[in-house]
């Protein structure tokens, strides 16, 4: 609440801030929209003989604020695609890109993460670090997979932009450009057609993405784990946390909390690891882990279930210290920088999980808007682990916490 006080101080909420940059801006942005269409086009229409006085000009290279000038050109005003995403714009916006109710949940992710601090290191001699980390059984370029993220309609407006085939083509392409997995989304209304869809999109990029299951009834989640396994998925995880919108499923839709047993059954029903995605307590983890579980998400679902959850950079350390080497521990909510990962690291997670970010470098750069956004954080953690003296991505020091 104190943000929105600030915010009418200064006479202009940052919602009209965005809606008359947006406005002012439509010329430019659609320009630019033109402009990076034709740079991200595989090959141009009819190449132009070069002449020996003009040599041919390189296509220019896709440049972050273009992708996201694009992206807010299609998402506005579901998103409105804010110089830091931290739940303010957006309150209440559920179906949308926001936080449940006030918000809470998904501000709370962003504060969290926001007053943890690094101890700046320089008298050691790491001067080349490792950024790959092994996650179930596949190796990884950087500790940053895309999250699942869905509702190309009904949660970012693109209707007549970007088609769930192109969007789920976009994250898994770009993630496995830069090395590593995307994940594919299961929104509670989405017919079987739309999880096939995102099931040919991970055939296409040879198996390399995890897909995520709503928890449905046990008869449901198992027939869309055959289909994943023969997709050739190298996961599948279960957001349970959805477990509380059963209200809002649509007619012949149910999901429902699992108990303990279910929660076996399904990891009994398959080789594939089994992923629970939505752990905020210790409890909770710990009966994961006894589930059968090869991993948990420590996550609040970017804030979108349950309004007044904390943040997960502050429950993260408190799961950490119980299971680490226990089970794969992932984690998610606001990341964005190459920092945000490191921090996410050293409290205990051994990878995370992008959701916003990596939707606009989809929704407005394609595969190439993915591969670039994933490109930088993995640079900025390069820095940053050179900078705390942290040799690899595999074994970060809580130390460096300030
Ligand atoms: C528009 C949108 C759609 C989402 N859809 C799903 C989904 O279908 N399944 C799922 O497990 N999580 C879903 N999530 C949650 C993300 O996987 C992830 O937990 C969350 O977005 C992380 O926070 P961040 O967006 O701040 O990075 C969605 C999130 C957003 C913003």
């Amino acid at each position: 609440m104190a943000d929105n006080t600030k915010q009418e101080a200064s006479g202009l909420s940052r919602r009209d801030f965005m809606r008359s940059a947006a406005v002012s801006a439509a010329g430019a942005v659609a320009l630019a929209g033109i402009m990076q269409k034709e740079s991200l086009a595989a090959e141009p229409a009819k190449p132009v003989a070069p002449s020996a006085a003009a040599p041919a000009a390189k296509p220019a290279a896709l440049k972050i604020d273009d992708v996201m000038k694009a992206a807010r050109e299609k998402l506005y005003p579901r998103c409105r695609v804010c110089p830091e995403c931290d739940g303010v714009a957006c309150a209440g916006e559920v179906p949308g890109m926001g936080g449940i109710g006030s918000g809470k949940s998904f501000r709370n992710n962003f504060a969290a993460l926001q007053k943890i601090e690094l101890n700046m290191r320089t008298f050691h001699n790491v001067n080349k670090v490792d950024t790959s980390v092994t996650i179930f059984g596949e190796k990884l370029a950087l500790p940053v997979m895309s999250a699942a993220t869905g509702g190309v309609t009904y949660n970012m407006g693109l209707k007549g932009k970007m088609t769930d085939a192109e969007y789920i083509d976009a994250l898994l392409g770009g993630c496995r450009m830069a090395g590593t997995l995307g994940w594919a989304a299961d929104g509670i209304g989405d017919p079987l057609e739309t999880f096939q869809i995102r099931l040919n999109a991970v055939k296409k990029y040879e198996g390399k993405a995890i897909v995520t299951i709503k928890p449905k009834t046990q008869e449901e989640i198992i027939k869309r784990i055959r289909l994943i396994e023969e997709a050739g998925a190298v996961a599948f995880a279960v957001d349970i946390d959805s477990a509380g919108r059963a209200a809002r499923a649509l007619p012949g839709q149910t999901v429902e909390p699992k108990t303990l047993k279910q929660l076996r059954d399904l990891a009994k029903s398959t080789r594939l690891p089994f992923i629970v995605k939505g752990v905020m307590t210790v409890d909770e983890a710990k009966m994961a882990i006894d589930a059968g579980a090869s991993g948990i998400v420590v996550s609040n679902h970017g804030g979108r279930v349950l309004d007044y959850t904390p943040g997960v950079a502050d429950v993260l350390p408190k799961i950490a210290a119980k299971v680490k080497g226990k089970t794969v521990i992932l984690a998610d909510g606001t990341m964005k920088y190459g920092t945000d990962v490191l921090k996410m690291l050293a409290l205990g997670a051994d990878a995370v999980l992008a959701g916003r970010h990596l939707l606009r470098g989809a929704v407005g750069g394609g595969k190439e808007g993915v591969a670039l956004l994933l490109n930088k954080m993995k640079s900025e953690l390069i820095d940053s682990m050179v900078l705390t003296g942290t040799a690899s991505a595999r074994k970060v020091s809580k130390s460096i916490i300030a």
